[in-house]
């Protein structure tokens, strides 16, 4: 149960780059890491305007010598401070990952970074290679697998209780760009511009999310091949995608498909994640984040519920209110980044958590999948 205490009892030193104000995700990091006090935000660059974003850091308390207009200057300054930061939040646009994350790591800072984690496999091995030779972590935004129920899922195909899994199915499609909102939304305008978003759209925006969970819950299972067709529905956002396809063929015999959309008229998330063995099914849906459904063959179908005794232990393990109250994105998002400061101190840790090889899983399966998409809808091999 976390009742507040702080990781190795202090505040860790933390600084943000983007997250400014209007942002979309900067107030849930910063709600996420300041929650138990495991991290204390002593200084940003949080604008792409340096000024704009100076006067929001003094907003939110920040010394205002340490509220820069650039990340550059960030990392020189803090660098020559005995109590400079030791570990940076991203939350920019997808272009600026790669370059701000290798100018963190080379100051010797910590990194939690957006996802996706960059845009090409080359580039997150050679931020894998920095973190290795730095001996700094590196955590991936994955902010859904913070949920108890996750832990639970992961639990329970561990256990066998599904027996031999057979069957995946994922899918991020909301229906909130199912016109072209972007002529309107500045945050909506670069996802689907390639300088700002990279090679996709959904896949890497939305795709990334439940193919980390499916990770998580299935660690056993390796990639052999993939299949995937993408389009663009309004026409303006090609070539980026704003609907996508894929078709997954595991190692072990297993096979998977994921729906990724951003045109699913009607729908708000939508991410669901469908898990089918030989004795039984799972299902998990992020608007429901709180219930898992569990169906074994013959029996009738069982919903269980966050916080309950009948969970798994490590499913109970970042309870902090009991069963019956509903928890949410911050609490999931919280309890990330309390592991991302375990792994940061070193201290031990039972649960997962996604670090660099995370982020450069994602960006493996986005890469095969615009490479599959763009020969026409073709088998390509994963590795
Ligand atoms: P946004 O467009 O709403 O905000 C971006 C922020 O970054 C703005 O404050 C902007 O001024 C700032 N910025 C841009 N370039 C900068 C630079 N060079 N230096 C300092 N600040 C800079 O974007 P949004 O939606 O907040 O997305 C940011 C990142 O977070 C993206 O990579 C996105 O994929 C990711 N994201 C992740 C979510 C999750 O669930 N993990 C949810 C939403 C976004």
């Amino acid at each position: 149960m976390i009742v507040g205490d702080r990781v190795g009892g202090r505040s860790l030193r933390w600084g943000m780059v983007g997250g400014g104000r209007g942002s979309q995700i900067g107030y849930v990091h910063r709600s996420a890491a300041t929650r138990d006090g495991i991290f204390a935000l002593v200084a940003g660059a949080l604008d792409v305007d340096g000024e704009r974003g100076r006067a929001f850091g003094i907003a939110l308390g920040m010394d205002p010598s340490r509220s820069y207009p650039d990340y550059k200057v960030m990392f020189t300054a803090e660098a020559g401070r005995e109590d400079g930061i030791e570990v940076v939040s991203i939350a920019t646009p997808n272009n600026t990952h790669f370059v701000i994350c290798k100018a963190a790591l080379e100051h010797d800072l910590h990194v939690i970074c957006e996802k996706p984690l960059c845009f090409t496999v080359a580039e997150a091995e050679e931020l894998a290679g920095l973190a290795k030779s730095r001996q700094r972590t590196v955590g991936v935004a994955y902010g859904y697998s913070g949920y108890q129920m996750i832990e639970e899922a992961r639990a329970l195909v561990a256990a066998g209780e599904l027996g031999d899994i057979r069957v995946v199915n994922f899918q991020f499609s909301h229906g909130f760009h199912n016109t072209a909102v972007e002529q309107e939304s500045p945050s909506t305008r670069w996802r689907v511009t390639p300088e700002f978003a990279g090679p996709s759209y959904v896949l890497g925006d939305l795709g990334t999310h439940p193919f980390y969970l499916s990770e998580v819950i299935l660690p056993h299972l390796r990639i052999k091949r993939l299949l995937c067709t993408r389009q663009s529905f309004v026409g303006s956002r090609a070539p980026l995608e704003d609907n996508a396809t894929v078709l997954m063929e595991y190692e072990s015999g297993a096979v998977a498909t994921a729906w990724i959309s951003a045109v699913n008229a009607g729908a708000m998330h939508s991410q669901k994640i469908r898990v089918v063995g030989s004795r039984g099914s799972l299902e998990w849906w992020d608007e429901h984040p709180n219930q898992l459904s569990l169906e074994i063959q013959g029996q009738p179908p069982r919903l269980l519920d966050r916080g309950m005794p009948y969970l798994h232990g490590t499913a109970l393990e970042e309870d902090r209110i009991g069963a019956g109250h509903p928890e949410g994105l911050f609490d999931a998002w919280a309890n990330l980044y309390r592991r991302f400061a375990l792994a940061i101190t070193g201290s031990s840790q039972t649960l997962t958590f996604p670090g660099i090889e995370a982020g450069l899983e994602g960006v493996r399966w986005v890469e095969n999948c615009v490479r599959s998409a763009d020969q026409g809808g073709v088998w390509v091999d994963y590795r």
